[in-house]
């Protein structure tokens, strides 16, 4: 054995397990703290029907009623979750996706619920795309030749912005990733009356191979082709995402979001790095589907995995954090 400098000959002067000993010693040196009050949760809100339907590839979450939805919202408020962010699911879907910016639509009606009823205890939000309410599936509307018409989808997602305001909500989500999404949801907000409400744009989402089990919750998978056209390349460095997000920020974005969350922490350290505005992340649908398949055959340990990811979104920077467990994880925080 060699000498250590300023040790003795064969023991080391670090020992960076003196600070590992004991649970007490190590929840005293932690620093990455999850806290309800970051955990945002994502609720789907179904139009005609009368119980709770499980989502078969996403065990543990339902599309709502709206009366279930109301119970869900008051048991994670209850747990302290600071926010919810709501989708609908409508009964008719069209190639428009009218159900959308419908005051009389789904997500409307169980938007104004949830205000109604927890308005003052959490943050309600809401996705703000068309893929849930159009009937090919497609983020936007389409040219005649089955392209997403940018600009054309433009309006749309203004006026969806301008009745989820009316509605209600705290916060509008766009998702949509078309070019100068925010620009256009803000510039309606503004005219409509509500400069106050805050733009959370989904500013890096790439197109990914984890929302597969969403597409069952919200029933949207794409009738044709994929999302690839808007949404990012997952072999795009982080330099793209930057660009979105300034976009945004210039748009006049007051939060942004990287999604998803567990293969895109480079991304997320990176726009944590750059912005001073809140920043949030989106553990998705397949990283949800992922642990619980897994746990459900024995192969890893629930509510460890669940932790440990919730922590690994915060440690690269996440501010806010959009997950399925956030009633859960909640629950276990307090
Ligand atoms: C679009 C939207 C999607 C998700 C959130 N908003 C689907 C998509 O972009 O294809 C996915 C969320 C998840 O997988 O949990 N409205």
């Amino acid at each position: 054995m060699s000498a250590t400098p300023g040790g003795g000959v064969g023991f080391p002067l670090a020992r960076p397990r003196r600070l590992r000993r004991g649970a007490p010693l190590r929840r005293l040196v932690a620093d990455v703290r999850l806290h309800p009050a970051d955990l945002v949760l994502p609720l789907f809100v179904k139009e005609g029907i009368d119980a709770p339907a499980p989502i078969a590839s996403m065990p543990g979450v339902v599309q709502h009623t709206r009366e279930s939805l109301r119970k869900a919202a008051v048991e994670a408020a209850r747990a302290g979750v600071g926010g919810l962010i709501l989708f609908g699911v409508p009964a008719r879907k069209d190639g428009r996706g009218s159900a959308a910016d419908d005051p009389s639509g789904i997500v409307q009606l169980a938007l104004a619920d949830l205000v109604t009823e927890i308005g003052d205890d959490m943050v309600i939000m809401t996705d703000l795309c068309l893929d849930e309410y159009t009937d090919h599936g497609h983020c936007g509307l389409l040219t005649e030749d089955g392209e997403v018409d940018n600009d054309a989808t433009l309006a749309r997602y203004a006026s969806i912005a301008l009745a989820q305001a009316r509605a209600g909500a705290h916060v509008v989500a766009p998702s949509g990733m078309m070019d100068g999404q925010v620009g256009a949801i803000r510039a309606a907000l503004d005219g409509g009356g509500f400069s106050h409400l805050p733009v959370l744009a989904y500013s890096a989402k790439y197109a990914s191979a984890f929302y597969g089990p969403f597409r069952d919750a919200a029933e949207c998978a794409p009738r044709f082709g994929d999302r690839a056209g808007y949404q990012q390349d997952p072999a795009r460095s982080v330099g793209e995402a930057l660009r979105e997000v300034a976009l945004d920020l210039a748009e006049g974005a007051d939060a942004v979001m990287v999604k998803p969350a567990l293969a895109y922490l480079d991304v997320l350290r990176a726009v944590a790095d750059a912005v001073d505005v809140p920043v949030a992340a989106y553990q998705v649908s397949g990283e949800y589907a992922m642990v619980e398949a897994a746990a459900a055959s024995g192969w890893i340990d629930r509510e460890r995995a669940i932790t440990e990811t919730l922590i690994a979104v915060r440690r690269a920077g996440a501010d806010i954090i959009l997950t399925y467990w956030a009633t859960e994880a909640a629950h276990r925080l307090r």
